[in-house]
């Protein structure tokens, strides 16, 4: 086991994980299948869910095209100490809001991405999650959010306590 800095708690095996994913994703599938292939988001998330039941991990997997919507649900992970594997879309690369919420609400986010932004047009090289984030995956289509998964289940994740209360 390593060893964490305090007031950080590895996630225990039996939490949420949430992956929350932003605009235009509900349209996986048939969206430009040449960079994001042809898995639906309901393939990808099935997938997820079946890993995390069977470690007894229950899996929260939402998808809004709404910014707000997306900044809510990563106060609320983070505020209960939760892990979050976002995609957040285009909203990655413009999303101040974004980034203070995954800040105001310490909240643990492993940053995903189906394709290799840095391999693509110049305005989707910065993203504005990254710096806020634990750690980057990016470039390896719907296997990046299994990536992600394994990270968070293998104990790479960090976590601060409930700060709800
Ligand atoms: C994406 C990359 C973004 O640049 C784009 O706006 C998306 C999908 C990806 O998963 O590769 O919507 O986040």
């Amino acid at each position: 086991m390593r060893a964490l800095a305090p007031g950080l708690s590895q996630v225990p095996m039996t939490s949420t994980v949430h992956v929350f994913n932003g605009p235009n994703l509900n349209l996986l599938g048939k969206r430009e299948p040449e960079i994001y292939g042809r898995e639906t988001l309901a393939m990808i998330e099935a997938r997820l869910r079946e890993t995390c039941t069977a470690r007894g991990m229950s899996l929260d997997f939402r998808q809004t095209n709404h910014e707000g919507e997306l900044v809510s649900w990563v106060q609320e992970a983070g505020l209960a100490g939760e892990p979050v594997i976002l995609n957040a879309g285009a909203y990655s690369h413009t999303s101040v809001a974004l980034h203070d919420a995954i800040k105001a609400a310490r909240a643990s986010v492993i940053e995903v991405h189906l394709s290799n932004i840095h391999a693509r047009e110049g305005f989707r090289h910065r993203s504005l999650i990254s710096a806020v984030a634990q750690g980057v995956i990016l470039g390896f289509g719907a296997a990046s959010y299994e990536l992600a998964l394994d990270a968070v289940l293998s104990g790479r994740v960090t976590t601060k306590p409930d700060t709800r209360n």
